[in-house]
């Protein structure tokens, strides 16, 4: 049994602070007065409708990113008690991605896996990156109408070609590999809250799956640049990645790296719209850019909370977590807290001593993040640069309803440009 009211407050069981509240439509457009209420009226709070612990201040974010197990995929037999044996696919694939490993098991495949992305290999990539963010708003300003939605003209396809490059497949087979994804990244922003919508995505999985076995297949005997003939060839002490592990980070990382990055991006751009005097700023001073796109992550993060398991009863704000009952952290909400940085809700683009928490913390930093600075960085540099005037439109805008996810359906926007 877990408790419902929390010992310390009595206030666990208030309903109204429940993370499901995401998914009303003004929690879902502005969660961050839900996430300040958490944070001053339970900050380790028993959420009874998800079945687990919300942290949402800094430090106990950071603490449950550091000490708690990350070992929290789905089990097959997970699926079988729920009545869908057929989704036991996605358990098999997801218990080998790195993201649901704890050591030693994660510590492995992280060091095989990192001769794969160094921030020199990124470093190759930024004229590609260029080249990509370039030929996409050429498209744009060709169609001549000064309109566009930023998502599906801009930030969507820049991480999908990129990551198709990135990974070496062809790049005409982004489109695909975008659509599966989305599906994927659809289950693993919402999997704790909505196990019933599993079903949707094991045909993503095993396109995905098939269609990492057969590239694995082609590069042996035809090796290419990238991820996966990295992956395929690194050892450490004559230890090798086996193909399903292959194929499973394959996805992780195509998931982890798509979604994200265009939210980065469309996010970024809305709150820089909002903000016209910090966008003003950045107009003025290119060499604000990395410091704005810190400022940006933290401001409107893209990954809003990750889950992990407590290792043992552990106390947390006073409160007793149960040995394997699940805590989420939320990063947005410790991304707001004023207790570690000074007038959370205001975006500075200059801020100084960013360390925010929206790529995570500890043994699972993200292992992409250089490369999706660099795409930020690029990404608004281009923007700005070809577009002197950039407005929103007084079109509504909706959110995806997605948890874990931040980022909209759509930003329809007005330029002005220069060719
Ligand atoms: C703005 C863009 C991005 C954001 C906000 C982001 C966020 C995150 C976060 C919060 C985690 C940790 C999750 C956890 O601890 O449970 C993570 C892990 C990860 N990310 Fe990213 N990510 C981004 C881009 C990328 C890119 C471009 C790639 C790949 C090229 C990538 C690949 C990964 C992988 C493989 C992991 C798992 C690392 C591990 O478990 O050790 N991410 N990311």
């Amino acid at each position: 049994m877990h408790p419902v009211a929390s010992p310390a407050t009595g206030r666990g069981d208030d309903a109204s602070l429940s993370l499901h509240h995401l998914l009303d439509p003004e929690v879902l457009a502005n969660p961050y007065p839900l996430y300040r209420r958490l944070r001053t009226e339970d900050p380790v709070h028993w959420d009874p409708f998800l079945h687990a612990w919300v942290v949402t201040r800094y430090e106990d974010v950071i603490t449950v990113l550091h000490r708690f197990s990350a070992e929290r995929a789905p089990s097959p037999e997970y699926f079988e008690a729920l009545g869908a044996p057929e989704v036991g696919p996605i358990a098999r694939v997801m218990v080998k991605q790195m993201l649901f490993m704890d050591a030693p098991a994660h510590t492995r495949l992280r060091s095989l896996a990192a001769p794969a992305f160094t921030p020199a290999r990124v470093r190759v990539l930024r004229d590609r990156i260029q080249n990509i963010a370039a030929d996409l708003i050429d498209g744009i300003l060709a169609r001549g109408t000064g309109r566009m939605d930023l998502l599906a003209d801009f930030a969507e396809p820049l991480p999908a070609i990129v990551t198709a490059e990135m990974l070496g497949v062809p790049v005409e087979d982004h489109v695909k590999l975008k659509d599966w994804s989305a599906t994927f990244a659809q289950m693993l922003g919402n999997f704790q809250h909505n196990p019933d919508g599993l079903v949707d995505v094991l045909s993503a999985v095993e396109n995905l799956t098939a269609y990492f076995h057969a590239a694995i297949a082609a590069q042996r005997k035809q090796p290419r640049e990238g991820l996966i003939h990295s992956f395929m060839t690194a050892e450490v002490d004559g230890d090798r990645l086996t193909d399903e592990e292959i194929a499973a980070n394959c996805i992780v990382t195509m998931v982890g790296g798509q979604e994200t990055t265009t939210n980065l991006i469309t996010n970024g751009a809305l709150s820089l719209l909002r903000h016209p005097a910090e966008l003003a700023r950045l107009r003025a001073d290119a060499g604000l850019v990395p410091s704005a796109v810190e400022e940006l992550l933290r401001y409107e993060s893209p990954s809003q909370h990750t889950a992990r398991l407590a290792p043992d009863d552990v106390m947390l704000g006073g409160k007793t977590i149960r040995k394997r009952q699940a805590v989420i952290a939320v990063m947005a909400a410790g991304n707001r807290d004023p207790e570690r940085f000074p007038d959370p809700d205001r975006l500075d683009l200059g801020r100084s001593d960013n360390r925010h928490l929206a790529f995570g913390w500890a043994a699972h930093f993200c292992f992409g993040a250089p490369l999706a600075r660099l795409e930020g960085q690029i990404a608004f540099e281009e923007l700005l640069r070809r577009f002197p005037v950039l407005a929103l439109t007084d079109e509504p805008l909706f959110w995806r309803e997605n948890l874990g996810l931040r980022g909209l359906k759509a930003l329809p926007l007005t330029y002005g440009a220069r060719t």
